[in-house]
């Protein structure tokens, strides 16, 4: 006998509960905003996309440079205008902090922002039930102190947060992203992370395997595998033994259902042997590689404490092409490090000029509290920076635009994501990570087609499915 799913009349279920959350910074601070909202699902919170109508507000910070952190406080005075008018209606707004500020400036930010909450820092994610539960302790005791968290726990997080929702899934599309290391023990002189990421920390095997699975139950196909150091994973197998990246890209391609797979933030000092070979040999791994260079001086780099010079990255790259001859390659730039001459900005200039990036991320330096290249001397002033960043700039954007008008004519494998800017369109991803515009029907969203490409825009490529060819569908 089966019991019907509804009997009689039922008690009303309580209004949900809205949060509104907003990622800075990279990719990993959008997974985690994805954990937390999953999390908070199970609190009986629904994600909401307009900010003035939520119950609790978090910003997913980054403080990689002064910019992105500065952000945060001009946003904050929005969401407290928002707060305030909701207030006037009787409702409240909690205002919530997370990411990497919150991880370095803790408790400040409650001092410069007296309507924050709560602070929670990225490794204390899963104690947010418990501190929602304590902001409202104290709000109906009538206390307004925020409450903070930004322990380096022993517990790991991950096992701590709920796996991944089918429902949230399969709302955010065929392509996912999947955090399997976090922090960094490699102190580039410049960069925060290894302060407020900590130290570096690879996830076990089999949960990465199992939320995989789970994954490409949902619909996913193609996975983007997430690190501040990636490639120096080293996470304990089944077996007991420390696998590396190589191992367990292989293991995970042969998940039913994954077709692709990506990494990234990746180290030139962890280009491991059996990495390469990956490259080269594994076919779901696509020919696309983020490897941050920062500079093209070895003087520079070694006052970067970078641990690897313009030699050992070109050879990288020549390696990877030998192997690979389709393979492309984005990278990051750091222009005006304290002590950059003209020269040295010059050797940057011919790296890129000899290796011929398809896309690239160029930054002035910024000096970040707590990091050694902040008290450095010889820091370079702002005209010459902003001079230095729109030459690179440039020359990485004329390199993009040849890269992609080399793609036209070429036949290139899309994942189509969501629908297009038009009527008719639908919109995905090529190998290299272009956006891709098709006239076609929505029900090829999910799945790969091989696409002729047409031509180039100035956001996207455009093509069109080879009425011989029609489609190669996987899903
Ligand atoms: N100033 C400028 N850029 C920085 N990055 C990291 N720290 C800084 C800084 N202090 C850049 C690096 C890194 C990317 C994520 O951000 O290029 O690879
Ligand atoms: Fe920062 Fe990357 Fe250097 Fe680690 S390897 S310190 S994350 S730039």
């Amino acid at each position: 006998m089966t019991i019907p799913e509804t009997t009689g009349p039922s008690t009303p279920e309580p209004a949900a509960k809205s949060v509104f959350i907003k990622s800075y910074g990279c990719q990993m601070n959008v997974y985690d905003s994805q954990r937390m909202a999953d999390s908070l699902s199970k609190e009986g919170y629904v994600e909401t996309a307009v900010m003035e109508d939520a119950d609790l507000v978090i910003l997913n910070t980054c403080h990689i440079r002064e910019k992105a952190a500065e952000k945060v406080y001009s946003t904050l005075g929005r969401v407290r205008v928002a707060r305030d008018v909701r207030r006037s209606e009787g409702r409240d707004t909690v205002i919530a902090v997370a990411g990497c500020v919150a991880q370095a400036e803790g408790a400040e930010i409650i001092r410069r922002s007296p309507a924050v909450d709560l602070v929670v820092g990225p490794q204390a994610y899963h104690r947010l039930p418990a501190m929602l539960a304590e902001v409202a302790t104290r709000s109906t005791e009538g206390i307004r102190s925020g409450v903070v968290d930004t322990e380096f726990p022993l517990d790991d997080k991950f096992s701590a947060l709920p796996q991944p929702t089918a429902q949230k899934t399969r709302a955010r599309g065929p392509a996912a992203f999947l955090t399997i290391q976090e922090g960094c023990d490699k102190f580039c002189a410049f960069c925060v992370v290894p302060y407020t990421r900590g130290a570096e920390m690879s996830r076990p095997v089999a949960r990465l395997i199992e939320e995989a699975e789970r994954l490409a139950g949902m619909g996913v196909r193609e996975i983007s595998l997430l690190g501040q150091n990636v490639n120096a994973f080293h996470g304990e197998g089944p077996d007991g033994r420390i696998w590396t990246l190589a191992r367990l890209l292989a293991r995970l391609a042969e998940v039913p259902g994954i077709e692709r797979l990506r990494y990234t933030t990746s180290h030139p000092g962890d280009m491991t042997d059996d990495l390469f070979e990956a490259h080269h040999g594994l076919p779901q791994l696509m020919p696309f590689l983020h490897l941050p260079v920062q500079s093209g001086s070895d003087r520079i780099l070694s006052v970067m404490n970078r641990k690897h010079t313009a030699a050992h990255y070109r050879s990288i790259i020549e390696r990877l092409r030998r192997g690979r001859p389709d393979m492309a390659f984005s990278s990051d730039f750091i222009v005006g490090f304290p002590g950059e001459t003209d020269r040295d900005f010059a050797d940057t200039m011919a790296l890129v000029a000899d290796i011929g990036f398809a896309s690239a991320y160029s930054f002035k330096y910024s000096p970040r509290p707590g990091t050694p290249a902040a008290t450095m001397a010889d820091q370079v002033p702002e005209s010459v920076q902003a001079d230095r960043l729109a030459r690179l700039q440039d020359l990485l954007g004329q390199q993009q635009k040849a890269f992609n008008a080399a793609c036209v004519g070429r036949s290139l494998d899309v994942l189509f994501e969501r629908k297009g800017a038009k009527p008719g369109q639908i919109a995905g991803r090529s190998p290299y990570l272009q956006a891709v515009q098709i006239d076609a029907a929505d029900d090829l969203i999910g799945s790969i087609a091989t696409v002729t490409v047409t031509g180039t825009g100035t956001w996207s490529l455009y093509g069109a499915l080879p009425p011989a060819l029609l489609t190669k569908e996987v899903a």
